[in-house]
């Protein structure tokens, strides 16, 4: 049997690769049941939270915002329940957790389906030239220090890799310098203004509402 058979092949089970979730839950009555899971928005989570309610369970769905879990659920026939639960943010967990407590929701299963598997590669450049380099791997996004002791501010880097890119790269100012002036200037260019020191909610505000606009 070659290496891709044997991945293929289904397992002990009668399943395998190929095997959807409606096959493998053929049958089975999940009523009384109360599943809970994250990341229900998209990709397995969103055909989880799909099939598990077919089969009869009422599913707690949870994604980093209530408006998308309640999308997601308002998607799906069945007993559903969108909350909200972004896994970067303690207090938001929290709040979750609250909720479920608070609804007397008790938990059967949690699917912990919710991650990101293959995270974009962070590169650092030093300096325009590096920067210039990099911009053939074509990346999605650059956070652009606006002192760079180089032969242009931060400003003018961002528009010069921009235009080297050849597409609406999106970009952000990294600066100390809290001016009105330079924020104006960075807006015009279509670009946000992180001021330093720059705390990790604002950069994935900043990150989220990029990749939301996607
Ligand atoms: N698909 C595969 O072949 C495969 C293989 C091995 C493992 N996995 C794992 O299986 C899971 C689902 O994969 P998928 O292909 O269905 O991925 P997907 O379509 O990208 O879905 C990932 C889900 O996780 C959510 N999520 C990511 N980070 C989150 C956070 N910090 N807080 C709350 N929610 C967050 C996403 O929300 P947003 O939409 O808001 O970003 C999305 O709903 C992932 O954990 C992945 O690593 C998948």
């Amino acid at each position: 049997m070659s290496l891709i058979q044997y991945f293929l092949a289904n397992g002990p089970s009668g399943f395998g690769y190929g095997s959807t979730a409606e096959e493998v839950t053929a049958g089975l009555s999940l009523a009384g049941k109360t599943v809970l899971v994250t990341g229900c928005n998209s990709g397995l989570g969103l055909e989880a939270l799909r099939v598990l309610a077919l089969r009869g369970a009422r599913v707690v769905g949870t994604a980093r915002t209530v408006e998308k879990a309640r999308t997601a659920c308002a998607g799906v026939s069945g007993t559903t329940v969108p909350l909200a639960c972004e896994l970067t943010d303690p207090a938001s967990v929290r709040a979750c957790v609250a909720a479920v407590i608070h609804q007397g929701i008790k938990l059967d299963a949690l699917i912990c389906n919710a991650g990101i598997m293959a995270l974009p590669k962070l590169e650092k450049a030093h300096g325009l030239d590096q920067a210039l380099e990099k911009i053939a791997e074509r990346p999605q996004v650059m956070l652009v220090d606006y002192h760079l002791h180089d032969r242009m501010d931060g400003l003018d880097a961002l528009v010069a890799l921009r235009e080297a890119a050849g597409y609406p790269l999106p970009g952000a100012l990294l600066t100390a310098d809290g001016r009105d002036e330079l924020k104006r200037m960075a807006r015009e260019r279509g670009y946000r203004v992180l001021t330093k020191p720059i705390k990790p909610a604002s950069l994935r505000a900043f990150l989220g509402a990029l990749r939301d606009a996607q």
